[in-house]
Order: structure tokens, then sequence, then C-alpha cells
């Protein structure tokens, strides 16, 4: 079994780094190895290696940079995982994919399933879809993780950002009209393995009947200020020394950014348990974890 992984560096990227190599013949890969945005270069390397499990974890993340740089979006979010996934098909390998809560629009309160009608709000969103759509289009074994708030102990994600920002200021003003579930790096890489476990590493006929969209999330849901709120309290039990007095909740409206964020990022996870019996844990145990980790 050959497994190819991109972005090696990147947050869900780095822990499937960890977690995978025993298993396999392992090339794990990123923009120092070769450029997803030059679908040349992705052939070049697939053809060379000839993996039979890609799991791309490679995507231009910054969401309101996006908004400028539409095609660089397009191109490592649309265009590289449906190459990827076109590779796949011609060569039986399997992708597996991840993919995320902005390909809803964010409306309405109630979870949102795997089957619900994708309408994005930002171009982030859109080349997402995009790429969602050109794998699942594909013909080839896949399986697709859309997930939500990811961050990790290292990397530049909410968390960190928080803990930098809380150790300077006394006041901190944070949004508490977006609701999702904050999700850890090292839980979605726990899922994929379990997953490829469960499905001897994505076995191309399992995923042929059992693969297609799912939803993977921390369980629970809060708003950012509900998260920073959990942060704060969280690290300073740790020892983390911070400034921080006043958290105050704002409106989106009152912190004006680049790209439109959805409102309602819940994720129903019952696909993921009823397919693969998997139960994620409480956003706010898996925060305990990461600062345990951050703290240790
Ligand atoms: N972050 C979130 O909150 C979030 C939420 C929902 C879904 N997701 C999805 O989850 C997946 C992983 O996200 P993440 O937060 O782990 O991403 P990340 O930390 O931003 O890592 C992305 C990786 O992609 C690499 N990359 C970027 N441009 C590249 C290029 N042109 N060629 C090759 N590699 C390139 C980066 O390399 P460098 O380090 O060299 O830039 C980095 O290793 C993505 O599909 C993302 O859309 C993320």
């Amino acid at each position: 079994m050959k497994v190819l992984l991109t972005g090696r560096k990147g947050q869900i990227g780095s822990h499937l780094a960890r977690l995978l190599p025993g298993f396999c013949d392992f090339w794990a890969v990123d923009q120092d190895d070769f450029d997803l945005s030059d679908t040349r270069d992705i052939f070049a390397a697939l053809d060379g290696f000839k993996p039979n499990l890609i799991i791309n974890a490679a995507a231009y993340t910054n969401v309101d940079s996006a908004e400028k740089n539409r095609d660089l979006a397009f191109a490592m979010n649309a265009n590289a995982p449906k190459v990827m996934a076109e590779w796949a098909a011609d060569n039986a390998a399997t992708l597996v994919h991840y993919s995320t809560d902005y390909v809803y629009d964010g409306s309405g309160d109630e979870p949102w399933v795997e089957t619900d009608l994708t309408e994005p709000i930002n171009v982030y969103g859109e080349s997402k879809l995009a790429g969602d759509i050109a794998v699942s289009e594909s013909g080839a074994s896949h399986l697709i993780l859309r997930t939500s708030w990811i961050y990790a102990a290292s990397g530049v994600n909410f968390l960190r950002s928080m803990l930098a920002l809380g150790a300077q200021r006394d006041t901190l003003k944070v949004v508490d009209d977006q609701i999702g579930a904050p999700t850890s790096a090292s839980l979605v890489a726990s899922v994929t393995v379990d997953i490829l476990n469960q499905t001897k590493f994505g076995g191309i006929e399992t995923f042929k009947t059992k693969g297609g969209v799912f939803h993977c999330a921390s369980s629970g849901e809060t708003s950012w200020h509900g998260f920073a709120a959990a942060i704060f309290e969280e690290a300073a039990k740790r020892g983390c020394s911070l400034k921080i007095k006043n958290l105050i909740p704002i409106s989106s409206s009152e912190y004006p950014v680049p790209a439109a964020r959805p409102a309602n990022s819940r994720l129903s996870l019952d696909k993921l348990s009823s397919d693969f019996q998997t139960e994620t844990p409480h956003w706010r145990d898996t925060l305990c974890h990461v600062l345990d980790e951050l703290f240790a």
C-alpha cells in the first residue's frame, strides 16, 4: 500500500504525518516538494510515485485573502483535487479529501446534513465546493470529510491568536453570532485513520459503496466568543499568564472582514456515527486535550 499525503506541514496534514508512516509506504509532501497549483506538477508526482491512496490535506485556507486571489484559491481547492481524483479514477486509487462547513450558506439554526443544498457565501467556500463536486463526479473511490473551525497547538488558528491577544490585552471583542464546533486537527486526523483502518485503508470497493461526503467535527456547539471564553478559562487553569479581563461579545456586523462568514456552521454528525460507528468528543474536551499538549 502506497500512500501520498499532501499538506504535510498543515494543521491536519502534520497530524496525519505523525499517525500514518507505520502503516504503509508513505510519501508526505508540501509546497517545497511540488506545487499543487500546477497541474503538471501534480501529474508528475502521481505518475512517479503511483499511490494506491492519496490523502489531500493541502488547500488554500486563507478565507479573507481568497476574496482577492480567486484564481489561486480555485487552482488549489478546485483544480488540484479534480486532477487527483481523475488520476485516482484512471489508476484504481482512492482519494481522501477535506472540505468545509463554508460550502453551506449558514442560514437557519439546524445542523447541516450532507445532502443539504450547498450555497457558499464567499470565494473560499465556492472554491472548496467546486473541489467537492469534481471529486464526487470523478468516478474515483473517494471520501470527503467536511470539517469546521480547525485549530491545533501549532499553526495559524483561532486558539493561538486568542492566547497571544489574551496575553497582551485586558479587553477583547469577539463575535458571538456565528455558531459551530471548534475541531482539533488531531481529531480529524485520528478519525481519518480510524476510517482507513475500518475500510482496510480505503479499499477501493469499500469507498465506492461506503464513501462519499461525511461531516467530521467535534460534538456540541458554541460561538467564537464561547470558544474564546473557554480558551482563557482552560489556559488559566494550566498556569498560562493572561492579561485579559473583559471578553466582550459582538455581532459579525461589528467585526467587518473581507469574506462573509456563515452564521450557522453546525454540522450533523449522524452519518459519521451510523456508517463508521464514530462518535466524536465534545469540543470542550478536545480543547482541554490540545491545551494539555500546548502547556505540557
Ligand atoms: N482551517 C480550518 O479552519 C478549516 C475548516 C474546515 C475545513 N478545512 C479544510 O481542512 C483541510 C486542511 O486544512 P488545514 O487548516 O489543516 O490547512 P493549513 O494548515 O492551512 O495547511 C494547508 C497546507 O496546504 C499547503 N499548500 C498551500 N498551498 C500549496 C501549494 N500551492 N502547493 C502545495 N501545498 C500547498 C500548505 O503549505 P505551506 O505550509 O507551505 O503553505 C499547508 O501545508 C483543507 O482542505 C481545508 O479546506 C479547514
